[in-house]
């Protein structure tokens, strides 16, 4: 790690009176929940997520898809936030603090952070396909679904429709009320951190450069170059839960 770009970083970060973090996949890793490119492991490692994620494929096969998101489910919920999140959530308790994930996992809530916007939805919270009524999920972690296990989804309570996941698939829309609160908190803060994401993803990969556009200050943290690197004003190649404890001690 550079430790000149390391101090320079503190000192963005002492110095800014309000902050807003866009985390990815990468947030997670160390967590234990692989990122969404990395090529899936064990029984699941013969799908393409991008294959499953998206409306058709559940219309198509609805209990492999199902299966699918049952493990992650299941995955997430034996996951523990790491040194990464609980270093953020000590950031907001210093100033104000603004928490955009595209991840579908509630580690940023379970470590504490308060303002967090889900710009892809959660795993945590699935609704009706056809009518959108909610389904509450029960308390018991889910079964290891074995890999292509197909598991058929509930029914809803309210309708004849299935229950699906509630995240954005591909193809899908952002929820609109989200993703317009994330704007007004890239507009309003003073200095952007962007963590663990491939960039790749419209429209949170805009985000950004929407920053940039404003003349707002640029923090990456990814072990990988990302294309964000190429407007950032400082980046930090490593590791999420390696990198934010010695930019803010917990
Ligand atoms: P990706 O899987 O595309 O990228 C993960 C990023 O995390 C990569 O740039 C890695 O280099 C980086 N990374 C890996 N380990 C890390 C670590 N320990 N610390 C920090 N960074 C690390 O994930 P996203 O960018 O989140 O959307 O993908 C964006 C969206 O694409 C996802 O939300 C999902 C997917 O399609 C939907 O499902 C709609």
């Amino acid at each position: 790690m550079d430790q000149t770009n390391l101090k320079k970083a503190a000192a963005l970060i002492d110095y800014a009176k309000s902050i807003a973090i866009l985390t990815g996949a990468g947030m997670s890793a160390e967590s234990g929940i692989p990122t969404f490119r990395d090529t899936l492991t064990g029984l699941w490692s013969n799908f393409d997520p991008e294959e499953l994620a998206n409306r058709r494929a559940f219309v198509q096969d609805k209990e492999l898809v199902w299966g699918w998101y049952e493990w992650r489910r299941m995955m997430v919920l034996k996951a523990e936030p790491n040194p990464g999140h609980l270093a953020i959530a000590k950031l907001a308790e210093q100033k104000p603090c603004t928490v955009i994930t595209q991840n579908v996992d509630d580690l940023h809530e379970r470590a504490g952070s308060k303002s967090v916007f889900h710009l892809h939805g959660s795993l945590h919270q699935p609704r009706c396909l056809i009518c959108g009524a909610p389904f509450v999920f029960p308390p018991e972690i889910p079964e290891e679904p074995e890999g292509g296990r197909r598991l058929p989804p509930p029914e809803c309570g309210e309708c004849d429709g299935y229950i699906r996941p509630g995240v954005v698939w591909f193809g899908e829309e952002l929820p609109q009320d989200v993703w317009h609160k994330s704007v007004k908190a890239i507009s309003q803060c003073d200095l952007l951190l962007t963590i663990g994401t491939s960039s790749l993803v419209q429209p949170a990969a805009s985000l950004p450069n929407k920053a940039k556009s404003l003349g707002k200050p640029i923090i990456v943290i990814n072990p990988s170059y990302t294309e964000h690197e190429r407007i950032a004003n400082i980046t930090l190649h490593g590791k999420a839960g390696e990198v934010l404890p010695q930019l803010i001690p917990y």
